[in-house]
């Protein structure tokens, strides 16, 4: 098995240097040639001249002498040369006077130059290719003459043929040692790869073989990355079905009583799952908010019950709950507690908008907006951690209770539990970006922001580079030791493990097997929209968001349709824009914006009626969404810059059909992910329309094959593995505190 890999390891070296070497040798040998030929006639030249010197002043004896006998014998002898085929001698009137007997018939002293003037050339005669040098002869009395050399040049063609064949050989002879050569190296570092891996399954450790070939130092980063991935993959592996490793909320019960012997779980976010609103005539419904962070930690919530505990915002919170505060979720099936906390508009103002909206959310998203610190919102900040914090160590039920806390609005919070509830397991996963050091540096209060953190045990990221940013930032601004080889922070005793753990959704989705079949869907939405059939649909699904990219693609749509006009008239973008921190002067400008290129395009753009992009600027709830990702032929994800962004992976899991594209932004995590979208930078108009155009009109099998790909990702990376594989190194964690404290009790 290594043979063959390694043999095709090595093919993919050696099939374009054997390439390489061909077109080298091709272009090679005409240009030695030329040289060679260039080499030879300046030899000849300065030979014919050698001769004729020589020749001279004999000649000029005889020719005064008139002694024709010796004049021939004369010629002949130098003419035995085996180069110099013959000789001849040309009087003043242009008369062949002497000519040894090779001396070519075709050859008169009119094709040779002028009679006072030394020449050379080649000319072509019946016999073949012959070089004509020619001397002047000054006799005394001042009459000349002329000495004609005939050399023969079918020698040169015989040493170029001879080169050629040399260099062939030689480029033939390279071709095949070096071939020899990769080959043997590649199947040296194959095995050794293999052996190394083996090794390591076999748990002996993957340094030995490396290190027999003296790489080690080299390959170590590698080798913990592979050794880390390992042993998660075998840890997850024995968690999940021993067929599969797909995760389901069954395997993540599974992980919290095998693992972590069932303790609570303790959700924090600022969003609440579930909102409670009064209507006009005063009944009251309940809605799922637009917050990628609800559709993720949400399902998991209900595989481990526990408590969520969140902002109250709705006009019916507080008579939906119990005097604790506390109601039973979802409605219609409950299965874990919502805990409420209550804020004042002037809480809520400093902490939410203020400190949480206009601060840390424009300073982690790099999308030109700039962040606004005010000392009253960070007071607010401050305050509201707190009450959270409150509202957790009353929630929980131990000293070591679960708590997983979400995203930006609670950067102090796992400090704040830490001091109170030591031996918790605080788990903060961070929703949106981290900057850079530089960037981050802008905030005021960064040492307390990072120092609060530093009291979870594990913060997780999206993605590796979040993390790296983070371990910069903290390295700047913070005194901690860091070990970047197990990504752990340590700081005045805490243990913090830096990790990234892309988060997903549930899967398979919850409408699985209940919807009507896409044709349906899309025949109801085109009809419903009052759009001609076959009508070709785009579809974008965000919160009315800055970050989100809503104006650069419908700038986008309007290039595709001035590209392309063929499309005018059969092809409408549908925006949904679910209203989101409106109270912010910043979003309503952006509102107003959309609103404006919305109703510019549609002028320029509308045909009969049709409109180019129906912007929808309410909120819909999931199902609805999803009846507007399975009628789509394209959705378009253009964040400027976003963490995750799980629009991009709902859509996958809406296209049970396995058609449809996905446009996606560069600058998303899913974008590490979901390799088979049409990737684009969102900055760049013509790359996004010609992206989209390219979607509208991409093959089915070409949809196909990247839709399967993409959902295969989305299936096998749902959130019950997000959520697990960060449960499962907390208890990992844990083990190792209980080992240490054991330690340091028996010592
Ligand atoms: C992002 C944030 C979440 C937030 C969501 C909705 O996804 O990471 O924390 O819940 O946006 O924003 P909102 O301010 O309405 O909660």
């Amino acid at each position: 098995m290594y043979g063959f890999r390694s043999l095709k390891l090595s093919l993919r070296f050696v099939v374009p240097l054997v390439v390489t070497l061909g077109l080298l040798a091709f272009a090679v040998v005409p240009l030695v040639d030329k040289l060679n030929l260039h080499w030879f006639i300046r030899d000849m030249d300065i030979r014919s001249r050698l001769i004729a010197n020589t020749l001279h002043d004999p000649l000029v004896e005889l020719l005064q002498q008139g002694n024709k006998a010796k004049i021939n014998s004369l010629l002949l002898r130098y003419s035995r040369d085996e180069r110099l085929l013959a000789l001849g001698y040309c009087s003043d009137r242009g008369e062949l006077l002497y000519r040894t007997p090779t001396f070519p018939k075709s050859i008169s002293c009119s094709s040779a130059a002028d009679i006072n003037t030394e020449s050379s050339k080649i000319i072509q005669l019946p016999e073949g290719a012959v070089n004509l040098a020619t001397h002047p002869v000054v006799l005394e009395g001042g009459t000349a003459g002329l000495l004609i050399l005939v050399h023969d040049t079918s020698f040169m063609e015989r040493r170029s043929a001879d080169t050629r064949h040399y260099i062939i050989l030689l480029f033939i002879v390279l071709g095949i040692v070096t071939s020899l050569v990769t080959v043997f190296v590649a199947h040296l570092s194959w095995r050794g790869w293999m052996e190394g891996v083996r090794a390591m399954l076999k748990g002996e450790g993957l340094l030995k073989p490396f290190s027999v070939q003296g790489v080690n130092s080299e390959l170590q980063p590698l080798v913990s990355d592979l050794k880390t991935l390992m042993r998660s993959l075998d840890a997850e592996r024995r968690l999940a079905d021993d067929s599969s490793i797909t995760w389901s909320p069954e395997t993540l019960r599974k992980l919290l009583h095998k693992q972590l012997t069932g303790e609570k779980v303790i959700v924090v976010s600022n969003r609440e799952p579930y909102i409670h609103t009064k209507k006009e005539h005063g009944e009251i419904e309940v809605h799922r908010p637009a917050s990628g962070l609800v559709t993720a930690v949400e399902p998991v919530m209900r595989a481990c019950s526990g408590t969520w505990i969140a902002h109250g915002s709705g006009s019916a919170d507080r008579e939906t709950v119990d005097a604790n505060a506390r109601v039973m979720v979802p409605p219609d099936k409950p299965e874990y507690n919502l805990r409420r906390i209550w804020l004042t508009k002037e809480e809520e103002d400093g902490y939410y908008y203020g400190f949480s909206n206009e601060g840390f959310w424009p300073l982690c998203h790099i999308a030109h907006v700039r962040p606004v610190f005010r000392t009253s919102d960070w007071e607010q900040y401050v305050k509201i951690n707190q009450r959270f914090a409150d509202a957790v160590i009353a929630e929980a039920d131990s000293e070591n209770p679960i708590v997983l806390v979400q995203d930006y609005h609670f950067a102090l919070l796992p400090g704040m539990i830490r001091r109170l509830l030591p031996k918790a397991i605080i788990i903060t996963f961070w929703h949106i970006p981290w900057p850079n050091p530089e960037s981050f540096g802008i905030c005021p209060w960064r040492e307390e922001l990072l120092k609060g953190m530093l009291g979870s045990t594990i913060i997780g990221f999206h993605t590796p580079y979040h993390c790296k940013n983070f371990l910069e930032t903290v390295d700047r601004y913070l005194e901690t030791r860091i070990e970047h080889e197990s990504s752990t922070i340590s700081r005045r005793g805490q243990l913090t493990m830096v990790e990234n753990y892309p988060i997903s959704i549930q899967w398979p989705p919850p409408w699985q097997g209940m919807v009507p079949p896409v044709e349906h869907t899309r025949s109801e939405i085109v009809a419903e929209l009052g759009l001609p059939e076959g009508h070709l649909l785009g579809i974008g699904v965000d919160r009315m968001d800055y970050t989100k990219g809503i104006l650069e693609r419908f700038n986008a749509v309007e290039r595709m349709l001035e590209l392309h006009p063929e499309l005018v008239g059969h092809f409408t973008f549908i925006q949904i824009a679910a209203p989101s921190r409106s109270a912010l002067e910043e979003y309503q400008a952006f509102e107003a914006r959309l609103r404006g290129l919305d109703k510019r395009i549609n002028q320029r753009f509308s045909r009969d009626g049709v409109p180019v992009i129906i912007l929808k600027a309410e909120h819909h709830e999931s199902d609805q969404v999803n009846r507007y990702y399975r009628a789509a032929q394209v959705c378009m994800v253009t964040s400027l810059h976003d963490g995750m962004n799980l629009v991009a992976k709902e859509f996958v899991a809406s296209r049970d059909d396995e058609r449809g594209v996905l446009v996606l932004s560069q600058f998303t995590g899913a974008a590490n992910e979901l390799y088979e979208a049409l990737i684009v930078n969102p900055y760049h108009v013509e790359q996004t329309a010609e992206a989209l155009y390219h979607g509208l009109t991409m093959p089915e099998y070409e949809q196909q094959e990247r839709m399967r790909s993409m959902r295969t990702q989305v299936r096998d990376f749902n959130v019950f593995r997000w959520a697990g594989r960060m449960l499962l190194d907390a208890a990992r964690v844990r083990q190792r505190e209980k080992l240490a404290a054991r330690i340091g009790r028996e010592s």
